[in-house]
């Protein structure tokens, strides 16, 4: 081994106390706060320590273009090496390395998706582990003489990979797997596809339903978004009512700090979602924030006021709470339908004039003012959507 710091076996690791080191770390997204909130809720398992710990994988997750991971596969195990330059990436390395061998040692399981981790668990008495910390991260080696569990210690190493590679693409597609699990979740699973020896996460590349995806985006939309705002603006709904396919390209025209942008972002992921926005600070905001999520086929636009010329054509584009800012209406949809592919839609949510929210009620514009403006631009409506409490939801297209 290149590394000159002692090995720490994990029997040393389950005994100290980790959460001191993880708590601070792993609250940032505010999904550690209660134990049923996010995907603390989806745990196989909850404890005292699932919250921390779940907050330690979610920075992971959404530091993972910062980690450098190798695998590799012994006879009878793995040995990875798992580091950041980034000097906060690497103790958040090191304290999930440690918690969750602690885990291992205790039978703590911690568990979302993963239909190799019941395995680990189950057999961790035949597991030999040591990990040995570096300035940088971990290097950890897992053997047993248990030729299954060893699978299972490769194919939960890939997963590691898979999310290391992926971040939140890898998460998200996880999470649709353990909807698709039902109720017996990653125990279930496994044992429906235990002879495969596919890791969970690759399974659920298979093809699903959009069904599937629009589940997993109501949980990430718990995960990283204000509840407040989900209440009623129910953007799993809305997204899921548009029924865009994986590889469709969608405009949110006004995108703000990306609210619906990252979730169609994570809905399309075959496809490309253009945030456009004429506040240069919101661009800048969604392109960091696109980045930092590892969201390739997000990007942020500097749009001019006035101008609805898109990057290139969409399949849909999507104005929320933004129909009523925009000045000459009729010309703007009009030339907007130049950025339409033939087929493409135009959706438009914007406050009723009754709403609780909503921007001051001499802004508001009713929806049949709408309607009337967009058919003067050339479009028919489509769809008329009644499940928001506050906002009309309209789909139009060009007329033919
Ligand atoms: C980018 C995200 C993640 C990173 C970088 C990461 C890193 C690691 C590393 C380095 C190990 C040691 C074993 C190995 O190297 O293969 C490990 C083990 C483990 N991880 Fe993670 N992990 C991530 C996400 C997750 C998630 C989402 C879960 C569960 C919800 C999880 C649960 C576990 C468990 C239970 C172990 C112990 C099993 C074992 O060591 O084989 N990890 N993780």
């Amino acid at each position: 081994m290149k590394c000159a710091v002692p090995i720490i076996i994990a029997t040393l690791l389950a005994t100290a106390n980790f959460s001191a080191f993880a708590q601070p770390y792993g609250m940032h997204h505010g999904m550690g706060g209660g134990m049923m909130r996010g995907p603390v809720g989806m745990l196989t398992q909850q404890d005292a320590g699932s919250a921390a710990d779940m907050g330690l994988v979610m920075d992971l997750v959404h530091t993972n273009t910062r980690i450098k991971r190798s695998v590799t596969h012994l006879p009878d195990g793995i040995r990875t090496v798992t580091e950041s330059d980034d000097p906060a990436v690497a103790q958040a390395i090191k304290a999930h390395v440690a918690s969750m061998s602690g885990r291992l040692k205790d039978g703590r399981e911690f568990n979302l998706f993963s239909t190799t981790l019941p395995v680990i668990f189950d057999n961790a008495d035949k597991i030999k582990s040591a990990v040995e910390m570096t300035d940088k991260g971990v290097i950890v080696t897992r053997t047993t003489g248990d030729a299954k569990v060893a699978a299972a210690l490769q194919a939960h190493a890939n997963e590691v990979t898979e999310l290391v590679q992926e971040g939140p693409t890898a998460f998200h597609r996880g999470m649709n797997a353990r909807m698709a699990m039902g109720p017996d979740g990653p125990r279930g699973a496994m044992q429906r596809t235990a002879q495969t020896g596919k890791p969970a996460i690759a399974a659920s590349q298979t093809p699903h339903t959009h069904d599937h995806s629009f589940s997993g985006a109501e949980q990430w939309a718990k995960v990283f978004d204000n509840p407040k705002r989900d209440a009623w603006q129910k953007p799993h709904e809305v997204i899921q009512a548009l029924k865009l396919k994986p590889d469709a390209v969608v405009a949110d025209i006004g995108s703000g700090t990306g609210y619906f942008s990252v979730r169609l972002a994570h809905m399309v992921p075959k496809g490309r979602v253009y945030g456009l926005d004429t506040e240069p600070d919101m661009v800048k905001y969604l392109t960091d924030r696109a980045k930092r999520a590892g969201l390739n086929n997000l990007r942020a636009v500097q749009a001019k006021p006035g101008s609805p010329m898109l990057p290139e054509q969409a399949d849909l584009v999507i104005l929320v709470d933004v129909y009523h800012h925009i000045d000459n209406r009729e010309q703007y949809f009009h030339q907007l339908q130049k950025s339409l592919k033939p087929g493409g839609r135009l959706a438009v949510i914007d406050f009723l004039l009754d709403s609780p929210e909503g921007p001051p009620k001499a802004a508001r514009i009713a929806p049949e003012q709408v309607k009337a403006e967009l058919q003067r631009a050339g479009y028919v409506l489509g769809e008329e959507h009644a499940f928001l409490p506050n906002q009309y939801f309209l789909v139009f297209q060009p007329r033919p």
